[in-house]
Order: structure tokens, then sequence, then C-alpha cells
């Protein structure tokens, strides 16, 4: 077998980033856009000793999971992996894609099941995924690059899987239907008054990306234009005309960010029209969100993941909580409402403030935030207080918690850990340490937050049903040191 050489595959299996998997010619296939099920005729495009990458040429039997694409540039954009097969079978995976995390990356038992009771003795059950009822249209946030196309033509739109090449894109199909609209009017307001597009090469040019949030239940859209310079001509020019024929946008802003990077926002942002911010609802809760505020993309989904939190973390309005690695508070106000006090951790002090603010104007007085590293933060005040935790709550980015945390969070011997993740692969790896550090697995309930794509958010609970005495934390401490530094040593020799 050589490069270019073409074959017919049957697809048996699916790879954590959605790619189908088949075996011919002696070595395992991955080949993109194909699903479990598919027979297809595929070209080889990198051949390894065991396995190789192959380009999907032509579905000859397609599987009984497969649907039409929806989305006119599927294809290049590959940013929807998932969408030629049905929902059924994205949930599905999904499931599977968690329970084998945990099985071959945290060497933990696990079984996917309906409920937690078909999980036998020791074994992690893994839930079925809550899903949407329309898995489509979820995304409050869209971020379009700028640039031209061949024929010089001003375009917004998606960069090509693994590229910096710009798809134009009219519309995306996960993104609220606003955003083609709005950006139209933008591209053509540029044009008309010679406004140019960011040139990534020369680093040259002005508008770097349009960003367009919106708040599901109040309706109100935030335009932020990234620009390469200090100011936008006639901004307040295009304001009113975004708000003339967009009445749902209720605020424009400018972001500096004149750095050679692939960050997207600069520190820096002005206000044209409105007051710099969106609100929006979750459950009761109601929360500003200004351009640079993380926020979960997915609204509808997060009430889901926000109550099975909630949930996991069996609260009766006794109980000191901690929410680490809390963002703008969202967590932590929801749990802040159940129970006697909460503790949040955010690294980013701005988005502590807003934690602050958020808290202020939902009237919630039993909630403090700290700045700072949580793996510097709370072993700090630990030392100090040596404070117990009745409840954890952890919501990491997708490098997972920090060791020193972990042990410091089975140190405050929390009663309940809700170890919410949005890498399942991390999440694995960490519910493994907990293990070594007294605490077990007792639910995993995976939540589609990104439905057409192969991401998958989780919330595990944890409780410290056989966790060490207190002495042993010492062996245990030495322990942890040693694990460290065995993975730092192996990650060196690989870099
Ligand atoms: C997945 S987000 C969760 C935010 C919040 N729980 C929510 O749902 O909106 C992870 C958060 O961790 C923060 N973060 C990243 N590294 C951190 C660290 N070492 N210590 C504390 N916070 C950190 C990020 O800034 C981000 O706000």
């Amino acid at each position: 077998m050589k490069k270019n050489d073409t074959f017919e595959l049957k697809i048996t299996d699916i790879g954590a980033d959605g790619e189908g998997i088949g075996r011919a010619e002696g070595f395992t296939w991955f080949v993109k856009d194909a699903i479990p099920g598919d027979t297809v005729e595929a070209a080889a495009m990198k051949i390894k000793k065991t396995y190789g990458f192959a380009r999907l040429k032509r579905v000859i039997e397609p599987s009984q999971q497969r649907v039409n694409s929806q989305c006119p540039i599927a294809g290049p954009c590959g940013g929807c992996s998932l969408q030629s097969m049905n929902y059924a079978a994205q949930l599905s995976f999904k499931q599977k894609k968690v329970r084998d995390c945990i099985e071959r990356i945290g060497d933990l038992k696990a079984s996917t099941v309906d409920d937690i009771s078909q999980a036998g003795e020791g074994v992690i059950p893994v839930l079925p995924v809550i899903g949407m009822d329309e898995p489509w249209r979820y995304r409050n946030k869209a971020q379009l690059p700028v640039g031209y196309d061949k024929s010089g033509r001003m375009v917004a739109g998606f960069y090509a899987g693994r590229t910096h090449s710009i798809i134009p894109q009219s519309d995306c199909l996960i993104t609220f239907p606003e955003n083609a609209a709005i950006t139209r009017i933008i591209l053509d307001f540029c044009e008309k008054n010679g406004i140019s597009a960011y040139d990534e090469a020369g680093h040259t040019g002005l508008l770097r990306h349009i960003l367009l949030r919106k708040g599901f239940t109040s309706g109100q859209i935030m335009v932020c234009l990234v620009i390469n310079g200090d100011s936008f001509p006639k901004a307040e020019l295009l304001a009113k005309e975004l708000k003339a024929a967009q009445p749902g946008v209720t605020t424009v802003v400018i972001n500096i960010n004149r750095e050679r990077t692939n960050v997207i926002l600069g520190r820096d942002c002005r206000t044209v029209y409105g007051p710099g911010y969106i609100t929006d609802n979750i459950g009761e809760l109601s929360f500003r969100i200004d351009a640079m505020s993380f926020f979960q993309v997915n609204p509808v989904q997060t009430l889901k993941l926000y109550s099975k939190a909630l949930e996991f973390a069996g609260l009766t309005g006794s109980e000191t909580v901690w929410d680490l690695y809390c963002g703008a508070g969202t967590i932590s106000l929801f749990l802040a409402k159940n129970a006697a006090s909460v503790r949040g951790v955010e690294i980013i002090p701005e988005a502590v403030e807003k934690a602050r603010e958020n808290a202020r104007a939902n009237g919630v007085d039993n909630a403090v935030f700290y700045a700072g590293r949580a793996e510097e933060v709370v072993p700090r005040i630990f030392e100090e207080e040596h404070c117990h935790a009745d409840v954890i709550v952890v919501d990491p980015p997708r490098k997972g918690c920090d060791g020193l945390l972990l042990q410091t969070m089975a140190k405050m011997e929390p009663e309940r850990i809700a170890y919410v993740s949005c890498d399942p692969a991390t999440l694995a790896r960490d519910l493994k340490i907990l293990k070594e550090l007294g605490y077990d697995a007792l639910k995993v309930q995976p939540v589609d937050m990104f439905p057409q794509t192969p991401g998958v958010e989780t919330v595990c609970l944890l409780s410290n049903t056989q966790r060490p005495k207190k002495e042993s934390y010492i062996t245990l401490d030495v322990e942890m040191e040693d694990y460290y530094r065995i993975k730092n040593e192996g990650k060196n020799s690989t870099t």
C-alpha cells in the first residue's frame, strides 16, 4: 500500500475525534467523515507501521446512522465533524468516549449504563448523555476571522480545518440565526468605506475578527469588532446601521488587538454604542456578559449541566462549599442559593470582579471570591486556616486540575466532590489521582454542550468512601511528588 492507493473499507469503530476506524490490508485506518456502519472507498494519505490515515473518496454503502450534512461547508470547515451521524448515534458515541477515557487513561473500571443500578460492584457508571431537543442553533457566540477571498473580496467565515485560510460563511447553523445578516452588514460597510481586513502574514489591515454574542433569554446581541489599530472609522454610523437592521443589537464595542498573535481578543475594549455588555439568565440568575467574559456557549445545556452539578453537590443549606476555577461565578451563585457559604477561586482578576458584581446583582451575600491560581490560593488558605470543605466543585480548563490542588482538596476532607470537565481525558487522569487520594467516582453524567462536534462535557460525583487516615497524607505527598516527577521526566524525554 502506498500514498493515494484507493481501497474499500468497512468502518467498524469511531475515534475520539469522531473519525471512522476500519481495518484493511493489515492496517488500521482512520478516515475523517466516515462513520461506523459505512462501507467506503478511501484513499491512503499517511501510512505508518500498523496504521494509516485515509481520505474518504466515496460512500459505497451508507451506515444506518448516516444523515445528510446540513451545512454547505461541512467538509472544508470541519468544525461540526459529527453532523453526518444521526443525533442518537452522536450521543451514544460521546457516552462511550467518556467510558473509554476512564478505562484507558484513568485505569479504572467503568461501564455505560442506563441507570446506576446496572453497574457492578467497583464499576463506575457512565450514564446516557443528556442531549438537546433541538441540536442546532445552540451557540450564543460566533467568532469570525475577516480576510479576503481569491478575487479580493472581503470575507468573514471560518478557518479551513488546521489552516489559516478563511472559508466564507454566510451562516453557521450551530450559531444564532442573526449572525449571518449582521456579518453581511459589517462587510458591506467596510467595502463601502474603504476599511481593510487584517492580513496575518504582513500584520497589516484593520478588521481582524467579528465577535458576536447573544443572550438567549434577553434577546440582546453584542457586536464586537476586533481591530489592528486604535480606532474604527465611522464606528457610530455602523452601530446605527446595525441597530436599524437588527433591533436585537443593544451594544457595539471595539476591541484593540495590535499583537502578532492567534489570540483573538486584546485587553483594551471601547464601547461605541450601548452599555458595553449584554445580560442573560441561567435559571433564575442573571449575568452581565461583556466581550471578554467566559460564559458557557450553550445556554440551554448550561442550565442542565449546572443543575446536575448542584444535584451532585447534594446541598441542604448548611454546607461550606468551594467552587474552584469559578470564572465569573456562574456555578458559585447557583450553589450559594443552597449552601451556607461559597468560596470561589479564579485566575483572571476581571472575571473575579465580575463574579462579585454578579453576586451583588443577584442578591447573593454568602459568596466570596479570590483571584489567583487555584493551586496556589487553596493550599495557602488551607495552611492558614486548616479549613474543612463540605463540598468542592471544580470546573477546570481542558488541561484539568493541578496535582497540588487535588492533594489540598483531599486534605480539606469534603464529603463530596462534583468535578465538571470539558475534556474526558484529563478528567480520567484526575479521577485516577483522586482515587489514590481516597475519593471514588460514584457516577459520571455526560452532557452534550456541543452537538454536531466530538466535544463532551461531563459532571462526575466523587465521595471519600475510602479516604486514607490523616497521617497517611505524608506518605501520599511523597508518592504524588514521585508521580509528577516521573510524569514530567516522561514529558521532557519526548520533547
Ligand atoms: C471551564 S472554565 C469554568 C468557568 C465557570 N465555572 C463557568 O462555568 O462559567 C475554567 C476557568 O478556569 C480558569 N482558570 C484557568 N486556570 C486556572 C487556575 N490555574 N486557577 C484558577 N482558575 C483558572 C479560567 O480562567 C476559566 O475561567
